[in-house]
């Protein structure tokens, strides 16, 4: 039972990995490689040049820190235009339901992202007005497990570590949220995320 909620957005709020796989697949193809959802699987929670750095190396691919740019924005674009067509019907079960029960029983609520599109799949989503802080990868370069994210959402949120509960999809989100001093909440299907404090497959079971 603590004060402050702290979520992850892709696969926790919105079903964005998707997008993100369809994007990243596209240009691995153009590159000439292919790109599994297995290997999607393992970017969840990584930025988007981190990620990109983890495919060339799939591919065996090299490129110079200027294309690395070109390649990662071409990605942003396609992935942009997939968000473009977002709406509250994008949300995962429950998701809308459960931050209105956080707000009555007077929570604070963060957002705790390592994606600088998540403003934007706020407002598309019509979910913004929920977070009192928001926190996403324009300010924090640092990819999970690395509690930052987390951690620069406690303090905006002017709360203890200790006091937070972090929601997260991510084997590496997961692990950000321990390594801060945080409890949390997995979501996934049965056997996921063994570390989490509890698993629940969608917000929605957590709606009372
Ligand atoms: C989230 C997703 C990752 C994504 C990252 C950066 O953490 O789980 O798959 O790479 O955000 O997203 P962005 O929207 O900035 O490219
Ligand atoms: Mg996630």
């Amino acid at each position: 039972n603590r004060p402050a909620y702290i979520f992850d957005l892709d696969g926790v709020l919105v079903d964005t990995a998707v997008f993100h796989y369809e994007a990243w697949k596209r240009l691995a193809n153009e590159l000439g490689f292919d790109f599994t959802v297995a290997q999607n699987e393992q970017l969840k929670g990584v930025s988007r040049v981190e990620s990109l750095e983890k495919i060339l190396a799939w591919g065996g691919v090299e490129k110079t820190d200027a294309e690395k740019l070109e390649l990662a924005k071409k990605k942003n674009d396609w992935y942009l235009e997939m968000v473009a067509k977002m709406t509250a019907s994008d949300l995962l079960p429950g998701v809308l339901a459960f931050l209105e029960q956080a707000r009555a029983e007077g929570k604070k609520i963060a957002l705790g992202s390592a994606s600088k599109n998540a403003p934007l799949i706020l407002d598309k989503t019509g979910i913004a007005r929920f977070f009192d802080a928001i926190v996403d990868g324009n300010e924090v370069s640092l990819s999970k497990p690395n509690p930052e994210v987390f951690l620069c959402a406690a303090r905006k949120l002017e709360v203890q570590p200790a006091d937070c509960l972090v929601f997260e999809d991510a084997e590496a989100g997961v692990a950000a949220a321990i390594a801060g001093g945080m409890a949390v909440v997995g979501i996934g299907e049965e056997g996921a995320l063994p570390d989490a404090d509890a698993l629940v497959a969608n917000l929605g079971k957590l709606v009372k």
